[in-house]
């Protein structure tokens, strides 16, 4: 088979005391989201969505969260890796598109930035990376404050 679909989603709570870590960039915010690694919603969507495309079980399942070797740890580390087993399956990444649900604060000026760093750590070409954002139009948990989610497709062609 020479193509391959994946999906990816994440959630992480809002707290304070924390910075907000989305695609390895820290945005300026009163608040961040909690988590046993930096939390990087974003990079654990697209990093799921990868595994996923090659059947390669999930995040937890390659970082666990119980494993003191992953606190802290920066997230576009684990989307490194997802991409090496990528290509050690033989797969190339086509492209990725994402969504990141945040009521605030607003996000459309970090879009670049993001891109650039998910792009760079990928190996990818920067309009390879699509980054969207969205709120949750004040509903729900998303909508309420209390955290923050994202979504992730990936599309990777055989290579070798
Ligand atoms: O969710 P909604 O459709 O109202 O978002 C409108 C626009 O605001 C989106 O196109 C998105 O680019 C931007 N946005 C943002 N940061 C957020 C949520 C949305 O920049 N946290
Ligand atoms: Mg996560």
């Amino acid at each position: 088979m020479n193509i391959r679909i994946g999906q990816g989603w994440d959630n992480h709570r809002i707290v304070t005391g924390r910075p907000l870590i989305l695609g390895g960039i820290t945005i300026p915010c009163e608040f961040g989201l909690e988590g046993h690694s930096d939390a990087d919603v974003l990079s654990h969507a697209i990093t799921d969505a990868i595994l996923g495309a090659i059947a390669a079980g999930d995040i937890g399942m390659h970082f666990p969260d119980t494993d003191p070797r992953w606190k802290g740890a920066g997230s576009l580390r684990f989307l490194k890796h997802a991409c090496d087993l990528a290509a050690e399956a033989g797969y190339t990444i086509a492209n990725v598109d994402s969504t990141v649900i945040l009521e605030r604060p607003k996000l459309k000026d970090f879009r670049l930035v993001i891109r650039e760093a998910l792009a760079q750590t990928m190996g990818l070409a920067t309009d390879q990376v699509s980054v969207k954002f969205k709120t949750a139009e004040r509903v729900g948990p998303v909508g309420e404050g209390r955290s923050a989610e994202a979504q992730a497709a990936v599309c990777l062609v055989r290579s070798s």
